[in-house]
């Protein structure tokens, strides 16, 4: 099911219209909190948000009350051009006035998987304290099988109700991957999937079509934070 959406003509003014959500959710966290946490995805409509970003964002954004984390990984070295991390830092960390400890990577191959993800749970642990927590601005892609993050259908992650972060084999590439579990992913504050081109119609159709479930098989149906889900797409997507 998807309860909110916004469509748009083309990529382009949809990647505006999401830098300025992005803008008025930190902005607003800033104000309260004093700092906003953001759980970055992988994907190209990303790449096109983090180009924005360092080309008209950069003395816009609060960057250094801002702290990124990540929604998955794969598990490869930093400078691998598979990497979530190096994509991000590629196309706008390197270019915002981001304090460097304000970037939480997951870690990956310098520990197994399993203990990577030991550490980040222990990094979130150290930056948001013993509950869960609730990620001011979750940024999600979903794959054409209905995937986000890395949690993908049929995976026993799926079901994960103590650990916040989990090492999962999916089917895709690389398989060995990181992951949020749906016990942080189902906690943030704001959450906007982000979605475009032609290939992501059938997928968007089946959620729309399909009743309001926890239990969908569709794991990006099951990302139901009570802060809700603002899915942003382009006509190509939305059909
Ligand atoms: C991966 C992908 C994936 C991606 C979605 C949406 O980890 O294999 O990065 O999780 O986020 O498939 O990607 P697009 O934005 O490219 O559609």
């Amino acid at each position: 099911m998807i309860r909110e959406a916004r469509v748009f003509a083309e990529a382009d003014s949809m990647t505006r219209a999401i830098a300025e959500e992005c803008l008025r959710i930190v902005g607003a966290a800033v104000a309260q909190n004093g700092r906003c946490a953001i759980c970055l995805s992988g994907g190209s409509t990303p790449k096109a948000l983090n180009a924005l970003w360092a080309r008209d964002y950069a003395s816009s954004m609060p960057w250094k009350q801002i702290h990124l984390f990540w929604g998955d990984e794969r598990y490869v070295p930093h400078d691998d051009p598979l990497s979530k991390f190096r994509l991000a830092r590629e196309t706008f960390i390197s270019r915002v006035p981001i304090p460097p400890e304000n970037v939480h990577p997951m870690p990956t191959v310098s520990a197994p998987p399993d203990k990577s993800a030991e550490t980040y749970e222990l990094e979130l642990r150290n930056f948001f304290g013993t509950e869960p927590p609730e990620i001011d601005l979750q940024l999600q892609g979903i794959g054409q099988e209905g995937h986000t993050a890395s949690l993908f259908p049929g995976s026993p992650a799926l079901e994960e109700k103590q650990r916040w972060v989990l090492a999962v084999k999916v089917a895709a590439t690389p398989p060995q991957r990181v992951t949020l579990s749906p016990v942080v992913l189902n906690r943030g504050r704001n959450t906007i999937f982000l979605v475009s081109g032609a290939k992501k119609r059938e997928i968007i159709a089946a959620l729309r079509s399909e009743p309001d479930s926890k239990t969908s098989r569709y794991p990006a149906a099951r990302i139901q934070p009570p802060g809700g889900v603002l899915w942003m797409l382009d006509k190509a997507a939305a059909g």
